[in-house]
């Protein structure tokens, strides 16, 4: 299989592009709606000398995806020259609400939070409209149906991950003749990429009645939950065949049980995992990961570019997607001395 192209190139997609490639994303309805708050109708711009307050809540710092991702925030927000106010939700929805909350009271001049789930989030999002406090979502999408309660939603196409997991696995088994077991582990119950990632992979392997899902569950995005869902995992089912794991970080947790239990990762159990971080890379450079789904971190750059656009009153897309890759495990050798997180 032959690398695709790799992902640091972003795409601007206006909403109704977004509304037919990202299915259950949670992603903005296309019609009947309001549109989103302009500057004008919320606080006034902030004057040239002023230092643009942000105040970013974050869902946690559960994998080495979301630690590369709040330091591209982090670091941007630096460069910019933005009064960065930053919280770690711990991977709890009702942290993130105390933390935009308070962030409405401080007045910052615009919000940015990776929603930890997709639901729930109507009333504080018009909370934020009700005090003129523009909202950026980035990585993870909200369910919301009334798109005019953020600016715009900066992140991955999940589903389309999903997918080029799925289709990686028909693929690789496109002449077997006998059942394929497949295990799933899942990432946070209720977010959009654990929503999306699994809706888009079963979307694919459904061409193929040969691939069976046998066993699915959240491993939580985490390594440990991930060691200790695969170790269920294996003792329940004798045949294991293929895992696919919505991280890299739970497909090494899972390693480590495949692993302990004298299996060889790669081999007799093959692994898909997504995200794409050094750790994965390495996993699958030594062959224990045998495809990655690239999920992209570095939302930085585009955040900030996003809160300067509405800040300054200027139109900004309400759907920007992030343009990724996926790679093999000879990719992956070829690659990781050029990997940045
Ligand atoms: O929302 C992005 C997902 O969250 C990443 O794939 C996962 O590693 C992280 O925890």
């Amino acid at each position: 299989m032959k690398k695709k192209p790799v992902g640091i190139i972003m795409a601007t997609t206006m909403m109704m592009l977004l509304s037919s490639a990202c299915g259950s994303t949670g992603t903005p309805a296309s019609n009947g709606t309001a549109p989103a708050p302009k500057p004008a109708e919320t606080k006034a711009a902030a004057p040239a000398d002023k230092k643009i307050s942000l105040g970013f809540a974050q869902v946690g710092a559960e994998s080495g995806w979301r630690t590369a991702n709040t330091k591209s925030v982090q670091d941007s927000a630096k460069e910019a020259g933005f009064d960065l106010k930053f919280s770690d939700a711990q991977q709890k929805q009702e942290n993130q609400i105390k933390a935009i909350r308070t962030y409405i009271q401080q007045k910052v001049d615009v919000i940015a939070f990776s929603p930890v789930v997709e639901s729930g989030w109507d009333t504080v999002l018009k909370e934020a409209k009700d005090a003129g406090i523009p909202v950026i979502l980035t990585d993870r999408a909200v369910d919301s149906k009334d798109t005019s309660l953020y600016a715009t939603f900066i992140g991955s196409d999940f589903v389309e991950e999903g997918r080029r997991a799925g289709k990686w696995l028909v693929d690789q088994y496109k002449d077997a003749k006998e059942t394929v077991n497949v295990v799933e582990l899942q990432g946070t119950t209720g977010s959009a990429p654990a929503n999306d990632r699994k809706s888009g992979f079963e979307e694919v392997i459904k061409s193929n009645p040969n691939l069976k899902v046998i066993a699915s569950q959240t491993g939580d995005f985490t390594r440990a939950k991930g060691k200790e869902v695969m170790q269920a995992f294996l003792k329940a089912h004798k045949k294991i065949d293929v895992l696919y794991a919505h991280n890299d970080d739970m497909a090494l947790g899972a390693i480590q049980a495949i692993e302990a239990a004298g299996l060889t990762p790669g081999k007799d159990i093959k692994i898909i995992s997504v995200d794409g971080v050094k750790d994965g890379f390495v996993a699958a450079s030594e062959g224990k990961i045998n495809f990655i789904v690239e999920c992209n971190p570095l939302l930085g750059p585009q955040l900030m570019q996003a809160v300067k656009d509405v800040v300054a009153g200027k139109e900004v897309p309400k759907r920007i997607v992030t343009k990724e890759g996926v790679f093999t495990s000879e990719d992956a050798k070829r690659e990781l001395p050029n990997r940045q997180y």
